[in-house]
């Protein structure tokens, strides 16, 4: 869908401002539509949200995207209203720069945070947002293929028009799970966050426990994104040099059977991702082996 969204709008060579560390499928999302990609990153010690400043810097006459995602994969990054505010701020001193807003993760947020969209938070960018989301995520079902938007008719014409010459639609059984899901109850979502924010809680405590692993609270998602800058130029106890998050990741599936996936592909080094949607059970004996992994290096 975000990527129709693209096909529809993009000339070769027009660029789309992307947050780091992003979900992996961004970039290459803007290049097979022929656009340029522009990095911008977001540090660790601001829970890895980029400022307005960044996002100013990072718009020029051919920028025709903002990509934004709150809560984020891969970190669980998720803005507040000021700091959303502080961007749409700088949106609005660019009325050729579109917003497209990923907000697959609106219902899993924690510790009272506010989830909020750039369309809602500074309405008069309505016209050139377009608004995201899908089941995936808050409904578990990713297999069914299922996601929306919201924007200008004439975009989600254009949109329309791609998806009727591609794939035509989804299967109409998963369109009408969908309609389930979103109009069915909705209660089992608290139960849910509050499971998740255990779970988030257990992984961010033992990795913090690591020497050498820095892991932010994420305010949302179900992912957590930890720094490894202590544990580079090591070596594993199975002989292994550790100079990338690759090799650190890569190390420790070998030497451990624990499966992390490693920062370069979101885009922002030496980390790696976690997700926690399993169980308590599989959480405690991933992070036991981890620490052990990370204790054992030399
Ligand atoms: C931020 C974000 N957007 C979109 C998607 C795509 O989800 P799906 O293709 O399952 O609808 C994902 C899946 O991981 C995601 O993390």
């Amino acid at each position: 869908m975000l990527f129709n969204a693209f096909l529809a709008t993009l000339n070769p060579g027009d660029e789309v401002i992307i947050p780091a560390p992003y979900w992996v499928s961004y970039p290459d999302m803007v290049r097979l539509g022929q656009g340029e990609p522009v990095i911008i990153e977001g540090a660790p010690e601001r829970g890895y949200k980029i400022t307005p400043e960044q996002l100013e810097a990072a718009i020029t006459p051919k920028t025709k995207w903002f990509l934004f995602n709150s809560p984020s994969n891969p970190t669980g990054a998720g803005y507040s209203r000021t700091e959303l505010k502080a961007l749409t701020d700088v949106l609005m001193k660019h009325p050729h720069v579109w917003i497209m807003s990923d907000d697959m993760y609106e219902h899993l947020a924690y510790d009272g945070f506010e989830f909020c969209t750039p369309a809602e938070v500074e309405p008069a960018l309505y016209e050139r947002t377009l608004t995201c989301n899908g089941v995936s995520k808050a409904y578990a079902m990713t297999g069914w293929r299922i996601g929306y938007a919201g924007g200008p008719e004439h975009l989600i014409a254009a949109m329309r028009k791609i998806q009727s010459q591609s794939t035509t639609n989804p299967c109409s059984i998963s369109q009408w799970a969908a309609v389930e899901a979103l109009n069915g109850p909705q209660e089992f979502l608290g139960e849910w966050v509050e499971v998740f924010k255990r779970r988030r809680n257990l992984v961010v405590e033992a990795l913090n426990a690591v020497e050498g692993i820095t892991c932010p609270t994420p305010e949302g998602a179900f992912y957590v994104y930890p720094t490894i800058n202590g544990l580079l130029g090591k070596t594993s106890a199975g002989g292994r040099k550790i100079d990338t998050d690759e090799d650190f990741a890569t190390a420790l599936l070998e030497e451990t059977g624990v499966a992390v996936v490693f920062g370069a592909a979101f885009g922002l080094s030496p980390a790696f991702r976690i997700s926690y949607a399993t169980s308590d059970e599989a959480l405690t004996e991933a992070c036991k082996r981890i620490a052990a992994f990370c204790g054992a290096l030399r």
